[in-house]
């Protein structure tokens, strides 16, 4: 079995989104992940993407390539790159919440690159975990 791999990233959308856009972009994205057998976290706040992707590497890889030529958005930044040893989205071909700016900017704060540090990428993962178990408790 291909070993499976983890990908964060945020990025700013281009023109913001409105709830039937975003509805519209999660319907294919589930379509699609499930098919791929991908899952993941997608977080939106006033114009800006946090994404998590976990699944098989290769297709990982491919998606996100394909995720970051979507016009939509720009400025991609990846947060987390790395193997994992299990899912922790595996329910969700794509879990989603609109989060308000108070919960982005604290989020995006600890997730922060230089705040990570290269030696601990699985921290921003860490983050996203407990705000999704917090959040859909
Ligand atoms: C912020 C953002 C997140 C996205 N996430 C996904 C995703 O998880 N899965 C997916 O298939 N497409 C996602 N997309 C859409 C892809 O960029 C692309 O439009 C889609 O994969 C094309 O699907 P198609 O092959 O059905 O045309 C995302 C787009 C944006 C802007």
């Amino acid at each position: 079995m291909e070993p499976l791999h983890s990908l964060v990233y945020v990025s700013a959308a281009v023109d913001s989104f409105s709830d039937d856009a975003l509805q519209e972009l999660l319907t294919r994205a589930r379509r699609k992940n499930a098919q791929l057998d991908v899952t993941g976290l997608l977080l939106y706040a006033d114009g800006n993407f946090m994404q998590c992707l976990e699944g098989p590497q290769a297709t990982v890889g491919r998606l996100f390539e394909e995720i970051c030529r979507d016009p939509r958005h720009h400025r991609v930044i990846t947060l987390v790159d790395e193997p994992v040893a299990q899912r922790e989205f595996g329910d969700w071909a794509m879990a989603y919440r609109r989060v308000d700016l108070p919960q982005w900017l604290r989020i995006a704060a600890a997730s922060a690159p230089d705040r990570a540090g290269s030696n601990q990428p699985s921290a921003v993962r860490e983050i996203l975990i407990d705000f999704w178990r917090t959040c859909s408790r």
